[in-house]
């Protein structure tokens, strides 16, 4: 048993993806959440820069005893498979999304023919389709960066009926209907919020997975098998730092969560 906070990051309220998942599973965990809203996105930049930006977000979740990190950010995730970005960390138990994710998009394939969109870096690194052909060597993937869809989530263009995000996102989806997928692996933790507009485009033949969601399930196992879940009865508490402005984010954390009422929302620098 553990009753320290779980940290959750991510470049901005992509991981809320993530935290809504965590939160129906273990309710009763307190959970400190970091959006680096002052610099997102991470996607777009390169490697290094985003390891550092990584670090920092890990060290800021540290000052609260958390005890376990999930790294709600794909892009994030993928640099962290090259780089031992928790090697001055305490913090030992930890997880990124792309584990979670291909196994579950692996379990949901049918011929073997998956999609995965991600930020430029994921997408870049490769890690999506190193780790799915590590499972299965014959399996196809065809990959598609989608620089726009951050800015679109951010500025809260999710609305199914978003005229400019539908055609964003039926030029980045050509390619998956053409090649065929079965899966999409929404292989960057924003992404999960235009899955309406996905299905609207790809059709109910085509399983969309979200990363983050995935994690969360995978994190609540990990803490199980453990034993360091919390034996608090009462709800946990929830706080959420973002790096910019308040407002915004509590604007965003408003339409993604609904109404946390025991939602604390704070600014701070990292
Ligand atoms: N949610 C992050 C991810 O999963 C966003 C990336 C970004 O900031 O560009 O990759």
């Amino acid at each position: 048993m553990n009753n320290n906070p779980i940290g959750v990051f991510d470049s901005g309220v992509g991981g809320l993806t993530c935290l809504k998942e965590l939160g129906k599973l273990l309710p009763n965990e307190d959970i400190v959440y970091l959006g680096d809203t002052a610099r997102v996105p991470y996607g777009t930049k390169s490697k290094e820069t985003i390891a550092c930006y990584a670090k920092q977000d890990i060290a800021f979740l540290e000052k609260y005893n958390v005890k376990m990190i999930l790294i709600a950010c794909g892009t994030v995730s993928s640099v962290l498979m090259s780089e031992d970005l928790f090697c001055d960390s305490e913090v030992k138990l930890n997880s990124g999304v792309i584990y979670p994710a291909v196994k579950s998009a692996f379990a949901a394939t049918r011929n073997k023919k998956i999609g995965v969109i991600g930020t430029p870096a994921t997408i870049r690194s490769g890690c999506y389709g190193k780790a799915l052909r590590e499972l299965c060597s014959d399996i196809r993937v065809v990959s598609k960066d989608c620089p726009l869809f951050v800015p679109l989530v951010e500025n809260g263009y999710t609305n199914k009926d978003n005229k400019v995000t539908r055609l964003v996102a039926q030029e980045y989806l050509e390619v998956m209907i053409k090649e065929g997928v079965d899966t999409l692996i929404m292989g960057c933790t924003h992404y999960p919020l235009l899955k309406d507009i996905f299905a609207d485009i790809l059709g109910d033949k085509v399983t969309l997975i979200s990363p983050g969601a995935e994690a969360a399930r995978y994190s609540a196992r990990i803490l199980m098998q453990n034993g360091l879940l919390t034996d608090k009865k009462e709800q946990g508490s929830l706080r959420l730092f973002c790096t910019d402005s308040e407002e915004l984010f509590a604007q965003n954390v408003a339409s993604f969560l609904g109404n946390e009422e025991n939602a604390e929302i704070l600014k701070c620098t990292l």
